[in-house]
């Protein structure tokens, strides 16, 4: 589990929950108060004011998010696109939703979703506490409406005893985003060998990863110019050049501003070598065609692409270098996955 009841004093501590049950941590389970292990050199989340997280709330979104209720036939949970073993991704270019559909986009990530600002690959959501009402709405993915979900989880006693424990409320839709979203605010990752080297061990990368580190920093590939930071994304929407003529618009769907045609933002590159296969669409399987991707479009620029892409070739043993250090961004733990 992500946070537990025992005292873990060195650990990061939610304050603005902790000053309203100062007392009530130190004495376990029966706190609503929760610790949260923020990895090392992440900034602290923020939370919104109608919805700071307790255990109460974290132990509902939970519930839901592994429910396969929440889909219209009862067959497809939030889980099934989002599998913790793959970084919460589900290793398919689309995904497979109700009754064998399949989603309008690759699954990415949630792990780290904390910080995004704006939600979805092309920012359609403004806000995490929102975004739970696509898939569930979305007839590719769960394909029944918040208030239909609502009524049937009102009728399960487990369900409204939680929901009024956590929000003195029914599981109505407010509820049910809302938890959701407090749940996923409780998964990160951090601790790759990546990151224990930026930390100071200089063993935890081998020569081959360092040198891609170097390459991967370098103003010759301008990789960071977009995938940087602590979460190696800038948070901006680019075209990276996937195509001349893109079937999905993405940004300009919610700008429509055609300047955006083609651009999706930035993905963090954590766990890259778990959630494949790549981009908005699942069109690259791999990451050698990633990078044979950035290769071509450099020499070969479309009319879209953005000007921070560069022209450069990789000799082989730079390739591998690149591979290493992409590989090195796995983090070691993943909530729920043991060993
Ligand atoms: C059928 C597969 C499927 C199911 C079920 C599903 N998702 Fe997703 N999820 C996706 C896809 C595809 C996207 C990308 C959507 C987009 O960019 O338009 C996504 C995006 C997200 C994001 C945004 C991540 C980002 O980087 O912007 C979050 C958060 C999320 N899902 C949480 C959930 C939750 C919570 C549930 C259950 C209520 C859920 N998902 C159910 C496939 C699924
Ligand atoms: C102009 C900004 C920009 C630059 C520069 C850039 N990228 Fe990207 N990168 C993106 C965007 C945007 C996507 C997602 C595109 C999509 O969803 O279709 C992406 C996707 C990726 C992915 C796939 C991630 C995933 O989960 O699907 C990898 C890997 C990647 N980039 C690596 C690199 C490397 C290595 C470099 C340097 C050679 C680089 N990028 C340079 C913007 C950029």
């Amino acid at each position: 589990m992500i946070f537990s009841c025992r005292k873990r004093l060195n650990q990061y501590f939610l304050f603005s929950i902790l000053s309203l049950t100062a007392v009530g941590i130190f004495s376990g389970c029966q706190s609503e108060s929760i610790q949260l292990e923020i990895p090392d050199g992440f900034p602290q989340p923020t939370f919104p004011e109608d919805n700071t997280p307790t255990v109460k709330r974290v132990l509902l979104g939970e519930k839901l998010f592994f429910d396969k209720n929440l889909s219209l036939d009862s067959s497809v949970a939030c889980v099934n696109c989002h599998l913790p073993q793959l970084a919460f991704t589900d290793g398919r270019s689309k995904s497979t939703g109700i009754y064998g559909r399949q989603s309008k986009r690759n699954a990415p990530s949630i792990l780290n979703a904390a910080y995004l600002t704006e939600v979805n690959r092309d920012g359609g959501v403004k806000k995490l506490d929102l975004q739970a009402i696509v898939p569930i709405e979305d007839e590719h993915e769960m394909g029944i409406s918040l208030p239909e979900l609502a009524k049937r989880l009102e009728q399960d006693p487990a369900y409204t005893k939680l929901a009024q424990e956590a929000y003195q409320q029914t599981p109505n839709p407010f509820v049910i985003t809302r938890a959701l979203a407090t749940f996923i605010r409780t998964l990160y990752s951090g601790d790759s060998p990546y990151d224990q080297f930026i930390h100071g061990d200089t063993t935890a990368l081998n020569a081959s990863a360092q040198y891609g580190k170097t390459l991967f920093e370098s103003d010759r590939l301008n990789c960071t110019s977009c995938h940087s930071g602590y979460n190696f994304t800038n948070g901006t929407f680019q075209n990276n050049g996937l195509y001349e003529e893109y079937v999905d618009l993405g940004r300009m769907l919610i700008t429509a501003d055609s300047a955006d045609l083609g651009k999706f933002r930035v993905p963090s590159l954590r766990n890259v070598a778990l959630t494949a296969p790549y981009m908005h669409d699942g069109s690259l399987a791999t990451l050698d065609a990633v990078l044979d991707h950035y290769q071509h479009r450099g020499a070969n620029p479309t009319r879209l692409q953005s000007a921070n892409l560069r022209a450069f070739t990789l000799t082989e043993d730079e390739k591998e270098a690149l591979l290493a250090f992409l590989k090195s961004l796995t983090g070691q733990t993943f909530p729920y996955v043991t060993e």
